[in-house]
């Protein structure tokens, strides 16, 4: 049986990726590290929370000696590191945080990876590394590291440590660089369920500046069966760019958005862009694709359709998840834009 730490099984990606392992995988054993910040939310989880193949613990990836404890008690043989902040707008008011959870952290886990000589170490990334395109060409996994903002600052550095404890110690590591994903259980601070939730409640869609970014959107599931390939198929040493082909601008996304819910275009308030917002991302992912056979199973509208759904049918959820400090942060964030 595959004994595996995954960090950050709390948020987003990592529960969707916790989920599909259990269900679809009898086995493996995952140990779900996360410290439960405000993205972290244990209402990810429900229905999985006393599977037999699955421990939640609440941690830190900086704390070094809980890490190894675990990694010894439970035989783990590999880390999946999801764990970071990943919300770029916040990264542009709190950068320090920033450093520590997506830099420390992932050098921790490293140091734990090669004393414990795990088998295997998966990063996972983000496009954002790369910086911004124009209108055209695409990231290519040999094209050259620029990031722009300090959340993708933070990841790239974390990208250069794993592969320099590759290249020292011989820690055996994959890294993953995936578009924007969206779908069941996003936060509504990413676009999409922001503006799910705000359409829902009448509230302003505030798009920055003319809205004519690009993004190359993929469904969170099919993000995360490429994860379990690169884990399960990937030579050490590889990196896999990830993405769904599926190139929207801000505003047709948006209005795709709207017209679902039935709700007027007049909603959106074009309001002050974000700093050093990089214009396009645009992925290749022929190399995930030929070397390891995976391929997106949902094109954006079927997957958009299905996030919106999702979201009417988890009011409870999203009602959670917008009380308490929600409201405070986001009219930090939008009010006066
Ligand atoms: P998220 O913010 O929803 O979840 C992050 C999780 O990490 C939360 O549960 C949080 O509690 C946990 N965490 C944060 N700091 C921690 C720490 N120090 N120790 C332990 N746990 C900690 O993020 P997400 O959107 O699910 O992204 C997951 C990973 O995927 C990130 O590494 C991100 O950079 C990467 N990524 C995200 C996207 C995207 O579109 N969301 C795309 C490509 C890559
Ligand atoms: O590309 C992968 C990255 O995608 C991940 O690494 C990040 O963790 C993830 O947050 C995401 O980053 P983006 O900045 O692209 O995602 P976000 O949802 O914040 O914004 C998507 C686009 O929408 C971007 O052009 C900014 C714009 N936007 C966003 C918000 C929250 C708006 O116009 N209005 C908004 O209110």
């Amino acid at each position: 049986m595959r004994r595996i730490l995954v960090t950050g099984g709390a948020g987003f990606i990592g529960s969707n990726f916790v989920r599909m392992v259990l269900s679809e995988q009898t086995d493996c054993f995952v140990v779900n590290f996360d410290k439960l910040t405000y993205a972290g939310n244990l209402e990810n989880l429900a229905g999985f929370e006393e599977h037999a193949n699955h421990k939640f613990i609440k941690g830190d990836i900086c704390d070094g000696e809980t890490v190894e404890k675990i990694i010894d008690e439970y035989k783990i043989d590999s880390i999946i590191n999801f764990a970071a902040e990943s919300h770029v707008d916040r990264s542009i008011t709190e950068p320090k945080v920033f450093i520590e959870a997506n830099v420390t952290g992932t050098l921790t886990l490293l140091e734990a990876v090669r004393d414990k000589k795990l088998e295997r170490f998966v990063q996972i990334s983000t496009d954002e590394v790369y910086g911004s395109l124009g209108t055209e060409g695409k990231f290519v996994e040999d094209t050259p590291l620029s990031p722009n903002s300090p959340y993708s600052a933070s990841k790239a550095a974390a990208d250069h440590l794993v592969k320099a404890f590759g290249h020292t110690w011989g820690v055996n590591y994959n890294i993953t660089r995936c578009s924007n994903n969206y779908g069941q259980y996003q936060f509504p601070e990413k676009m999409i369920p922001l503006m799910i939730n705000n359409a829902l409640s009448d509230k302003e869609l505030p798009i920055y500046g003319d809205g004519l970014y690009v993004r190359d959107w993929l469904y969170v599931y099919d993000h995360c069966t490429a994860i379990w390939k690169v884990l399960t198929e990937a030579p050490a040493g590889e990196i896999y760019n990830i993405g769904g082909c599926n190139e929207k601008t801000n505003m047709e996304v948006v209005k795709l958005i709207l017209g679902r819910l039935e709700k007027p275009e007049s909603l959106v308030k074009h309001v002050t862009d974000r700093l050093g917002h990089d214009r396009r991302y645009a992925i290749d992912a022929s190399k995930i694709i030929n070397d390891l056979g995976w391929k997106p199973s949902l094109s954006f509208e079927v997957g958009i359709n299905k996030t919106i759904d999702w979201y009417l049918e988890n009011e409870k959820w999203l009602s959670n998840v917008v009380s308490g400090d929600y409201q405070k942060y986001y009219d930090s964030m939008y009010l006066n834009r």
